[in-house]
């Protein structure tokens, strides 16, 4: 086990400032400083990416491939939308945890489906900030 990769998509740079009801009062760096901490005295490194765009999260996922162990994705909205995120990782053999703040299943029907689950190792829904760092202990114990 030694490298875990953060990676983040569309509007989730906009933490801390967007829909702080839904999504709370942390940034992204908040998240990443968190997940290092719990990383941290397992000596795993971690790289911490995000992108608005569809096209460099799919480069990005193709570039794991014999780099990282684990990757800890929250693909915002594309989640409910992208065949070719689904697609990239398919073709890849790193596993990946969906990761969303918020409830989804408690918001707009359209929320309610994931292209990316059937393909994820696993799902961490509605948990806050903190589902980044269960993903995160679930990868050191299983790995
Ligand atoms: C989200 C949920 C998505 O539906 C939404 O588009 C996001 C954030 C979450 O973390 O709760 O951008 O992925």
């Amino acid at each position: 086990m030694g490298k875990l990769l953060l990676l983040n998509g569309p509007n989730l740079n906009r933490l801390g400032k967007r829909e702080p009801d839904l999504y709370g009062n942390e940034t992204l760096q908040d998240i990443e400083n968190k997940v290092r901490d719990v990383i941290e005295p397992y000596q795993v490194q971690l790289d911490a990416k995000q992108s608005n765009h569809e096209g460099e999260l799919i480069d990005w996922i193709h570039e794991a491939e014999g780099k990282y162990h684990g990757i800890i994705f929250n693909p915002g909205a594309y989640t409910h939308t992208s065949i070719a995120l689904r697609d990239a990782i398919s073709s890849i053999t790193v596993p990946v945890i969906e990761v969303h703040i918020s409830n989804v299943h408690k918001r707009e029907s359209f929320r309610h489906t994931s292209m990316l689950a059937p393909v994820c190792s696993g799902q961490i829904v509605g948990l806050g900030t903190k589902g980044y760092q269960l993903a995160a202990m679930y990868f050191l114990e299983n790995n």
